[in-house]
């Protein structure tokens, strides 16, 4: 199975090369706007293919998807990245052109492709995608989730100084510093409720400290994080290349789930062959239902944006 992945930059690049490390797909090709890059970022990874032990052929392709025909999944990571202090909502301006008439560019090739946006501000992007294209539902899908869930399950694990495995944790809501909700009341080590472990106190800094994960790292890096965003995009890709049906929050087009419609937020979600196989929904209690509610809010006045800048 042939994956798309346009973007070749830090984020893109990553993806690229946990896809191949996984092994599970026939095909990567990486797209990029620049001269020769997203071929010079598919040659490297190509040369750790003998030493990383993995058959997938990566190629690359300068703004040409005639490339990308045939794929099954195409990712979009284009656009730009934020800088230290900006929020991703500040990105529509320039990433909403781009990431519109990448996604019409893809779907003229494969016309059977399931895409996962991660431009930022990605619920957004994720809703112009549908937008525009007007595919079935399922079809797209925005990756956040995963991402601030595997940073919720980091700070979780740090917090209660134990190994990684041995937690769980789930982050629904906007991708943005504001409007996640990382369900603490469901956290567990092992089944057991991580706040036997933990205070109410440390508990409400490991949500403070996942809220603001890629905020943090963008001032450590002076840009984006690109391996866990990489990471959690393969694994979403991998769930439905290898038809996992694995549950992970995405953003999903929400037609009176969870009391919401008209908009791509992050719930929980099966992926399959067919992108979205089904949203699963979780009881919240009052608490968390009226914090999806005000993130909800929060991403519908960026969608509104959208208007002003012309891209709907
Ligand atoms: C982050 C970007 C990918 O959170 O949104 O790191």
């Amino acid at each position: 199975m042939k994956v798309t992945v346009v973007g070749a930059g830090a984020v893109g690049a990553s993806c690229a090369e946990y896809i191949a490390i996984k092994n599970f797909a026939s095909e990567v090709v990486l797209v990029d706007i620049i001269d020769n890059f997203a071929e010079g970022k598919a040659m490297d990874l190509m040369q750790t293919a003998t030493l990383n032990g993995f058959d997938t052929k990566i190629t690359g392709s300068t703004n040409d998807y005639a490339k990308t025909a045939g794929s099954t999944v195409a990712v979009i990571t284009s656009g730009i990245p934020r800088k230290p202090g900006m929020t991703r909502e500040e990105l529509i301006g320039i990433n909403a052109g781009i990431v519109k008439s990448v996604s019409e560019q893809l779907i003229k090739h494969s016309p059977d492709v399931i895409l996962i946006i991660v431009s930022n501000p990605m619920d957004t992007m994720t809703y112009l995608t549908h937008k525009t294209l007007d595919l079935p539902k399922n079809r797209i899908i925005g990756m956040g989730g995963a991402l601030d869930s595997a940073r919720f399950k980091y700070r979780l694990a740090e917090a209660m100084d134990c190994p990684s495995s041995d937690v769980d944790g789930m982050v629904i809501g906007g991708h943005s510093d504001k409007g996640m909700v990382p369900l603490t009341r469901l956290a567990s080590r092992n089944r057991v409720r991580a706040s036997e472990f933990l205070s109410e106190e440390r508990l409400q800094k490991v949500l403070e400290d996942t809220k603001v994960g890629g905020a943090t790292l963008t001032g450590m890096l002076g840009t984006s994080a690109w391996y866990a965003p990489g990471a959690a995009v393969s694994a979403l890709v991998q769930s439905i290349v290898c038809d996992q049906h694995k549950m992970f929050p995405c953003s999903a087009l929400l037609d009176g789930e969870y009391g919401l419609s008209n908009l791509c937020i992050g719930v929980p979600v099966l992926l399959g062959k067919n992108g979205i196989e089904k949203i699963v929904e979780i009881d919240l209690d009052e608490v968390e239902k009226e914090k999806l509610a005000t993130s909800a809010e929060g991403v519908k006045a960026t969608n509104a944006l959208l208007n002003e800048i012309g891209a709907l």
